[in-house]
């Protein structure tokens, strides 16, 4: 099997485990998250520490990570723009989710 083969075969595994959701319960990298939080201007309306803007406090995030990527790529709120894939991969998202539960 060649290497693009067994890579394209990996990833439809990952992309399975992620519909069914348990490697969703992946490792998110805090560090990192911080970053894509502030790139992606969370902070904005979340405030630089998620409790301290004018939106509400996700600062600590009391939902799993399955609801918190739904609420990301399609928010019910009229002013949260929605962030697709192609804006904050799957990846980022869960290193923007770890650093959430890290904070209070
Ligand atoms: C333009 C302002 C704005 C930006 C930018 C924004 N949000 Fe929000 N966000 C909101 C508002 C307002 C709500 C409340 C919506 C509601 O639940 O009714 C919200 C809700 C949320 C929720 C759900 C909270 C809950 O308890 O239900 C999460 C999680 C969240 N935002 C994360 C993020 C992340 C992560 C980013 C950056 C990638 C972001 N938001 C960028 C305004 C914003």
């Amino acid at each position: 099997m060649s290497l693009s083969v067994k890579m394209g075969f990996l990833g439809i595994l990952c992309i399975t485990f992620f519909s069914v959701s348990s490697c969703a319960a992946q490792s998110g990298d805090a560090e990192a998250g911080k970053k894509w939080y502030a790139m992606n201007n969370c902070g904005s309306c979340h405030g630089p520490n998620g409790n301290d803007g004018r939106a509400v406090n996700i600062a600590g995030l009391d939902m799993g990570f399955g609801s918190f990527v739904r609420k990301l790529r399609k928010t019910n709120a009229p002013i949260m723009p929605g962030f697709p894939e192609s804006a904050i991969s799957k990846q980022d998202a869960a290193d923007i989710y770890a650093y959430l539960k890290s904070l209070k």
